[in-house]
């Protein structure tokens, strides 16, 4: 194992595209090294994820900061039967199945108006920062498990297809009215090392003082061409979108985002007692 500073020199390096100075003199390098070099695992080895872990780790990511305390992300560790039937509803993504535990991470904009109810008070916040709030802490939680899961070297895989059946989950899964899933969650030891996938430089995502886009088509083409040279794509949907002369990052997700997702998905969070106004 290298020493955590050349470990996250190495990451940064490949990730970002750019050296990222180091002091080498700061505590938590190790901890810096986890996060710098995390991946997503999509294999798993056919070994349980002790019940009493998970309750462990599902603590620790419950520990994360929440908007004015109000608590509002909830986590269901899904039992055996309703995991393989929504691995049945996505049979494009197999490790949903063979995930050794699968867990899904809820915005819970429940608590809080009952609250108001149980107390006798008015609640005149019924709009879209109630349901914002929500699943803003729910990706916190959801984050500080992907954290946790990780510092005791297990893989994780962040779910949101899910979604694309958010009723049927909802509806197995017993969530009551503005309770909705935010993420499923697969979990398991890696059959495999995975691998680090390449970000678009900083220059497009870390900001001094103000804002700044710059050339926008440039950067995008030179992450395009980085990224290609480190792990090259399956182009997405051939017989519908044709041969790219070049396939990168920004044809994959254009192409991604060609097409309809989730349309519905308002409608439904609508329908959980929402108010997205
Ligand atoms: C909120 C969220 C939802 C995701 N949903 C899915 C999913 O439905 N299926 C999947 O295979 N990966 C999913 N991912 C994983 C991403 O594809 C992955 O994080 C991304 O490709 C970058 O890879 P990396 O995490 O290894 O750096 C999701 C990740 C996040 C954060």
């Amino acid at each position: 194992m290298p020493d955590p500073t050349s470990s996250i020199r190495d990451s940064l390096q490949r990730r970002f595209g750019e050296a990222v100075a180091i002091d080498e003199t700061l505590t938590g390098l190790d901890a810096l090294a986890r996060i710098a070099r995390r991946r997503v695992h999509r294999r798993y080895a056919e070994r349980p994820v002790e019940p009493a872990l998970l309750r462990l780790l599902c603590a620790c990511a419950l520990s994360a900061p929440s908007k004015s305390d109000l608590q509002q992300a909830d986590i269901v560790i899904v039992n055996k039967a309703d995991q393989a039937t929504i691995a049945d509803l996505i049979p494009d993504q197999p490790f949903i199945r063979t995930a050794p535990a699968f867990l899904v991470f809820l915005a819970n904009g429940r608590r809080l108006p009952e609250l108001s109810r149980m107390r006798g008070k008015p609640f005149p916040n019924d709009h879209l920062d109630q349901f914002f709030n929500a699943a803003v802490d729910a990706g916190i939680v959801l984050a500080t498990f992907l954290a946790a899961a990780d510092a005791v070297g297990l893989g994780t895989c962040p779910i949101s297809v899910i979604r694309d059946h958010s009723q049927r989950v909802s509806d197995m899964l017993k969530l009551p009215q503005r309770v909705i899933p935010v993420a499923g969650l697969c979990v398991g030891w890696p059959s495999d090392a995975g691998h680090l996938s390449a970000r678009l430089g900083l220059e497009s995502t870390l900001h001094q003082d103000h804002h700044d886009e710059g050339d926008l088509a440039a950067r995008i083409d030179a992450y395009d061409r980085r990224r290609a040279a480190i792990h090259g794509y399956k182009p997405r949907d051939p017989a519908r979108w044709g041969e790219a002369m070049f396939y990168g990052w920004s044809e994959d997700k254009a192409r991604q985002y060609g097409v309809p997702q989730r349309a519905d998905f308002g409608a439904f969070v609508r329908r959980k007692g929402f108010c997205l106004d």
